[in-house]
């Protein structure tokens, strides 16, 4: 049995990862003072076919449910929080500085870096129409992205503005009801041969591809530049007005980021959204908001595929999956002692484990070794004293039970885990 087209299931090494990528992104998130929010899972079909734009809808997972309501799994979070923000805006201070890392569902063709459902981490500002809030987004996308070890030669942001086409296809006198499918030709022009996007445009096709060329220019993102190279950002950043995006909320500055190598789909996209809110709720509340959001998927394509960043995820996953201590019970009748003492372990935050039932002391350090505990502690003859080896430079100690925790916070091995421990063992506990 196998999962569904597109799904995946996280062993315990995927979970691993994936947890590092959340840590890492809620870590970013909060340097730059975002808070953590989060909607259902499953929604309205409606709230997705009134707005995110025809290729999103055709790749929808909905379904009628039992009572009757058309709905479907969330394709991407933005809808959710434009009604959310809708219903609730009254009881926060603007701008909102909202982040969220939802698993989203689009029935795509699973390719390289697409499945049908993935991680996203979304970030959001609400309520803030200077031109400063895009440039804040710019440089939180940046510094996600540097955080896993990328450099300047691994990936780029590459910014555009959709209101510089929009008021292209006002002189160009398109009327209003066409500009979505321009837009959306557009944007897929840089993955299709030129000859075929120049059919689908028509005579707009040669003003288009000067401005494609780098022909034209905006005043708004040379300060958007401008403003990342304040912040020493500009080596990661592009202006491309090729990038116009898919969805079709977006309003304003407009920006995805790609691999430098260019062999990747986008790691993250997004932009302004101004009249979302607005759109949504029927005119009732009316608010400027941006933000963009990073899969997990192609992430960890280029996480794979970059030295700096694989080293440091393997690291991390090492980290999280290792053991503190191993405790190698070698007489079953020590078997009480070493359970009251893995309880005083365990309370004072290490982590430890030791085998369920009896068995060789030869196979147990082989365990020991292979859960990458640091230390391993030997319960048998010498009883009242127990033996503390450290297993990567094999040194051993004779110690008495009394002192072993002493012992143990000594260690530079497990220092780091004393430290982030804040769990007190409970008094008069079973450390005897
Ligand atoms: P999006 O460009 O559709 O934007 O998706 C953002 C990122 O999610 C993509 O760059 C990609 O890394 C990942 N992604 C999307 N679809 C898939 C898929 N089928 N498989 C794997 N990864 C995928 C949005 O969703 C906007 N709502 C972002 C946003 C937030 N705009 C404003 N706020």
């Amino acid at each position: 049995m196998q999962p569904l087209p597109g799904f995946r299931d996280f062993l315990p090494q995927d979970c691993a990862a994936r947890n590092y990528i959340f840590d890492r992104w809620r870590e970013v998130a909060r340097r730059y003072g975002f808070v953590e929010w989060d909607g259902p899972v499953l929604e309205p079909t409606d709230l997705y076919t009134k707005k995110s734009g025809a290729e999103i809808v055709t790749q929808l997972f909905n379904f009628t449910d039992k009572g009757e309501r058309e709905v479907a799994m969330r394709p991407e979070l933005t809808p959710t929080l434009a009604r959310v923000v809708a219903a609730h805006e009254r009881e926060f201070k603007k701008p909102l500085k909202w982040f969220s890392i939802p698993q989203c569902f689009r029935y795509e063709k699973q390719q390289r870096g697409r499945l049908r459902e993935h991680f996203q981490f979304n970030a959001d500002i609400i309520g803030e129409d200077s031109l400063d809030a895009d440039v804040e987004l710019i440089a939180l996308c940046v510094d996600l992205l540097r955080a896993f070890g990328f450099a300047a030669n691994d990936f780029v942001v590459r910014v555009s503005d959709r209101e510089f086409w929009i008021d292209f296809l006002r002189t160009q006198n398109v009327p209003e009801e066409n500009w979505q499918e321009i837009l959306q030709i557009i944007d897929r022009s840089e993955r299709e041969p030129r000859e075929k996007t120049a059919v689908k445009l028509g005579p707009l096709a040669e003003p288009a591809f000067k401005i494609l060329d780098g022909k034209g220019g905006s005043e708004k993102l040379d300060r958007v530049l401008a403003a990342l190279r304040v912040r020493g950002l500009a080596d990661f950043v592009e202006i491309d007005l090729g990038i116009v995006r898919g969805l079709a909320y977006y309003s304003g500055v407009v920006f995805e980021a790609f691999d430098r190598g260019g062999k990747l789909r986008a790691l993250a996209g997004g932009g302004r959204y101004d009249n979302l809110i607005a759109q949504l709720s029927d005119g009732a509340v009316s608010l400027p908001a941006l933000g963009f959001a990073m899969g997990d998927v192609v992430l960890g394509e280029l996480i794979g595929e970059t030295q700096a960043a694989r080293e440091k995820l393997g690291t991390a996953i090492a980290t999280e999956q290792n053991l503190d201590i191993y405790i190698v019970i070698a007489k079953e009748e020590r078997r009480a002692d070493a359970l009251a003492k893995i309880q005083a372990l365990r309370d004072r935050g290490y982590r430890v484990d030791y085998s369920l039932t009896a068995a060789k002391v030869g196979k147990q350090f082989q365990t020991a070794e292979q859960l990458g505990a640091r230390v391993a502690i030997l319960f048998g003859d010498e009883w009242p004293q127990v033996r503390v080896k450290t297993l990567a430079s094999r040194e051993e100690q004779l110690i008495g039970n009394e002192e072993m925790l002493a012992y143990l916070a000594s260690l530079p091995s497990l220092s780091s885990r004393a430290e982030r421990s804040d769990v007190e063992g409970p008094r008069g506990s079973t450390d005897r």
